[in-house]
C-alpha cells in the first residue's frame, strides 16, 4: 500500500516549479518554463505527483482507469497531407480557420472552473477523501482553467495556438466568422436526463468531465497533425518555434487528462445515491453508459460536420468553378476516411485499462 501523501491544498496543487526561463511565442509570454533546457508544464509542482499518488491509491484498490483506445480517436480533417496540399496551391484560409477554432476551444476549456459539483458527501455512498475526486474544486478545475485559457499576465494554451499559427502560417488573414460558424455548427441536442434520480448536478457533472475527456483525448491527434504540418519547413514560416509551442501545450495536456481519467475511475468505483436518497445506483453503470454515449457522439457528429463544412468552403472560396472542382477532387482524394468503431465491436472493457500494480 502507498503511504503517499493524498490531500493537498489549491496553493499545493497550483505551486510552480522553479522556472529559469519563461517560454515565449513570439512577443506573447506564455506559461511555463524551461529548467535545464527542457520545457516544463506550468502548476506541476505537486499537482503531477499528486495525481500520481492518487492513481497509485486506486491501483492499489483493484480498481480499473477509464482509457480510450487509439482506434476510437478520430484523424484530424483536413489531415495532413490536405492542409499542405491546400497551402501549396494557396488556400490558406481553412488551415488558419482550423488553428483558430482550436485556439478558441483550448479557451472555452476555462468554463471547467464553473461546473458546479453535486453534493459528494451525500450522493456518493462511500468516503471520498483522498481522491481527485475530492479535489476537483481545490485546485484542479483552477489549474486547468489557466493553463487552456492563461492567466494574468502569461498566456496559454488559446494564446500558444494563436502564436503558433501566426509563427507557422506568417500571420494569415483570420477568417472574421469563426466564433460565428463554431456557434452555429453544432447540432443542438435537447437535454436528455439518463439517470433522472440522480441529482441533475450529478449527471451533468459526470456528462461535461467525460465531454472533457474525450476532448481532451482526441487532441492527441491534433497535436500530431499540427506538428508535422507546422513542423515541416515547406510550408511553415518558422518550423522549429512553430511546432515547439505545439509541443509545449501537448506536454501540458498530460495532467488534464489524468485527472479527469481519475475522477471518473474514481467515482465509477463508488456508489451513488439517487437525490431523494431512496436508491443506490452502482457507480460503472452510470459512468459507462454516459462515457460511451459521449464518446460515440463526439466521434461521430464532429468529424462528420468538419468534412461538411470544409468541403463547402473550399467552393465557396474559389470563384473559378473549374478550378474550385479540379482541388476540390485532389482534395477528396488525398482524403484518408475514418468511421468510428462498429457498435457490434465495442466492448466496453476495452474502454478500461487495468493497471498492474506496481
Ligand atoms: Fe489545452
Ligand atoms: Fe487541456
Amino acid at each position: 500500500m502507498s503511504n503517499q501523501k493524498l490531500e493537498y491544498t489549491s496553493e499545493e496543487l497550483m505551486s510552480e516549479d522553479n522556472f529559469e526561463e519563461p517560454l515565449f511565442g513570439g512577443e506573447v509570454r506564455c506559461h511555463g518554463g524551461y529548467i535545464d533546457g527542457d520545457y516544463v508544464s506550468p502548476r506541476c509542482k505537486v499537482r503531477k505527483p499528486a495525481i500520481e499518488a492518487w492513481r497509485q491509491r486506486l491501483i492499489d484498490d483493484g480498481q480499473p482507469l477509464i482509457h480510450i483506445p487509439d482506434a476510437y480517436v478520430p484523424p484530424h480533417y483536413p489531415n495532413c497531407e490536405q492542409a499542405k496540399y491546400l497551402l501549396h496551391e494557396g488556400i490558406v484560409d481553412p488551415i488558419s480557420r482550423s488553428l483558430t477554432t482550436i485556439s478558441i476551444v483550448e479557451g472555452f476549456g476555462a468554463r471547467i472552473r464553473e461546473v458546479h459539483l453535486p453534493d459528494l458527501g451525500s450522493e456518493v455512498k462511500e468516503d471520498i477523501a483522498g481522491t481527485a475526486l475530492a479535489h476537483l474544486h481545490k485546485g484542479l478545475f483552477e489549474a486547468h482553467a489557466r493553463d487552456e485559457a492563461g492567466y494574468r499576465d502569461q498566456g496559454g494554451h488559446k494564446q500558444m495556438w494563436e502564436a503558433a499559427r501566426d509563427i507557422g502560417l506568417n500571420k494569415p488573414e483570420i477568417p472574421n466568422d469563426v466564433l460565428l460558424r463554431m456557434m452555429s455548427g453544432g447540432r443542438s441536442r435537447k437535454r436528455q436526463r439518463l439517470f433522472p434520480e440522480l441529482s441533475a448536478r450529478m449527471e451533468d457533472m459526470i456528462t461535461f468531465l467525460a465531454n472533457i475527456l474525450v476532448i481532451e483525448t482526441f487532441a492527441e491527434d491534433v497535436f500530431a497533425w499540427a506538428i508535422d504540418l507546422l513542423g515541416d519547413q515547406e510550408v511553415s514560416h518558422d518550423a522549429e518555434l512553430a511546432a515547439h509551442l505545439v509541443k509545449c501545450v501537448r506536454a501540458d495536456e498530460q495532467p488534464h487528462i489524468d485527472y479527469l481519467t481519475l475522477a471518473l475511475s474514481e467515482l465509477r468505483a463508488r456508489t451513488l445515491v439517487s437525490e431523494d436518497g431512496k436508491k443506490e445506483f452502482e457507480g460503472a453503470q452510470v459512468i459507462d453508459h454516459i462515457f460511451t454515449r459521449q464518446l460515440r457522439g463526439a466521434a461521430t457528429n464532429r468529424p462528420r460536420d468538419a468534412r461538411e463544412r470544409l468541403q463547402k468552403e473550399i467552393h465557396e472560396l474559389i470563384t473559378d468553378k473549374s478550378r474550385a472542382a479540379k482541388i476540390s477532387n485532389k482534395f477528396e482524394s488525398l482524403d484518408s476516411g475514418w468511421t468510428f468503431p462498429k457498435s457490434e465491436n465495442e466492448q466496453l472493457d476495452i474502454l478500461l485499462k487495468v493497471s498492474e500494480c506496481a
